[in-house]
């Protein structure tokens, strides 16, 4: 349990205890689905635990030439899915790659014989034009979505070269849902699977979240095995990595009044937890309850400029005060890699909690601000 009065604010604290309950079960899904686990940068990149990600999962997938650099340093597989590939970059990604997925014929018919050359396994990725995701920022499946090839689009006559199929359906779910994009997936592309040596069934997969239905993936992914013998199949979930690992700590600077009593924080929402407004959805916080359930409710804003840097309402027992800390949780996947230095405002620091204690990583000082700007 991290004790984090002696954490810095503001500052992201992984606890690497949860993270090896969240390997052990992405583990049990390899063992017992026979898939192959890869872990998705664009969730969680915390590359400090990587040589602990890379006991358990076979590697890491990359959606650019930055990522792919990253995930060669977990010395794993490193597998490749972007939209499109630039022509400056292609050599150096496929350098580092064992796998790689295209999004479009076109972008395979370009790269095809650099890929091939280095025998680099090829992917094409297909869109099923079906799923269960409610929100469409999240929504891969969507109408007019430019993530893969609908059956419309597809083109046996370039597939000579092509071993895997890649799809990329879900958001947060659970496993009836990769269910019902399978079934899609099945009618419209089934013919072609069992000419391939791998199939990706992507990310968005809640694996390690408490209700979901592990039992059931693992009888989704065998009866595929039996359906398509020899098969390979690979997951690639992101979120469900770094799931409830960790912690953003942050502490309040000033109490204003307007109406209301309002907390202003060391950190910004629109910052340090963007995806707190892009969703949007409500940051648990240790501690509070919704506002007026416990004796003092306040309003919880970011440092910036931002009249919307708000995280939202919380009522706590007792009464905040400047140096109180504030503590949201589950700030590791996705929140931790999408940071800006909007405002300057002061990048929480990035640290771990082992078994003998907190170990400061990083700090962020005014030459990481400059050095992204010009
Ligand atoms: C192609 C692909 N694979 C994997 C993922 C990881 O998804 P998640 O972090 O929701 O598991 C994403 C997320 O956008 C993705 O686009």
């Amino acid at each position: 349990m991290i004790d984090y009065s002696v954490v810095p604010s503001p500052c992201y604290v992984l606890e690497e205890k949860r993270l090896v309950r969240n390997l052990e079960i992405l583990n049990r899904v390899q063992r017992e689905g026979k898939a192959k686990v890869i872990c998705a940068l664009k969730g969680f990149s915390f590359w400090n635990v990587f040589p602990l990600v890379a006991e358990y999962l076979n590697g890491a997938t990359a959606s650019s030439l930055n990522e792919t650099l990253l995930a060669k340093e977990m010395g794993r597989e490193v597998h490749v899915c972007a939209p499109a590939y630039r022509a400056n970059e292609i050599e150096q990604i496929l350098s580092c790659a064992s796998h790689i997925t295209f999004n479009s014929f076109s972008q395979w018919n370009l790269f095809k014989k650099e890929t091939l050359k280095k025998g680099i396994s090829p992917g094409i990725r297909i869109n099923p034009e079906f799923s269960t995701v409610e929100v469409d920022l999240y929504n891969p499946a969507g109408r007019y979505s430019r993530l893969g090839v609908t059956k419309a689009e597809f083109k046996p006559e370039f597939l000579e070269g092509i071993e895997g199929l890649h799809f990329h359906a879900l958001c947060e779910q659970n496993a009836d849902a990769l269910e019902a994009v399978l079934e899609k997936i099945e009618a419209n592309f089934g013919e072609w699977i069992s000419k391939m040596k791998w199939m990706n069934f992507g990310g968005g997969h809640h694996i390690t979240r408490a209700d979901y239905d592990v039992e059931k993936l693992i009888s989704i992914l065998n009866n595929f095995h039996k359906k398509y013998p020899g098969i390979e199949i690979i997951l690639e979930p992101g979120e469900a990595v770094g799931w409830q690992t960790g912690e953003l700590v942050s502490s309040v600077l000033d109490i204003v009044h307007n109406e209301i009593d309002i907390a202003i924080l060391d950190i910004s929402v629109s910052a340090h937890m963007p995806d707190c407004l892009e969703m949007p959805y409500r940051p648990m916080v240790m501690g509070s309850d919704l506002p007026s359930v416990k004796a003092h409710t306040y309003r919880l804003a970011g440092n910036s400029c931002l009249a919307g840097d708000i995280a939202g309402d919380y009522s706590f027992d007792e009464p905040l005060h400047p140096g109180s800390k504030i503590i949201f949780m589950d700030m590791i996947h996705y929140t931790m890699v999408k940071t800006t230095f909007f405002n300057g405002v002061k990048h929480p620091s990035i640290g771990v909690w082992k078994a003998d204690g907190f170990h400061l990583l990083k700090e962020f000082d005014y030459e990481q601000f400059r050095g992204k700007l010009s």
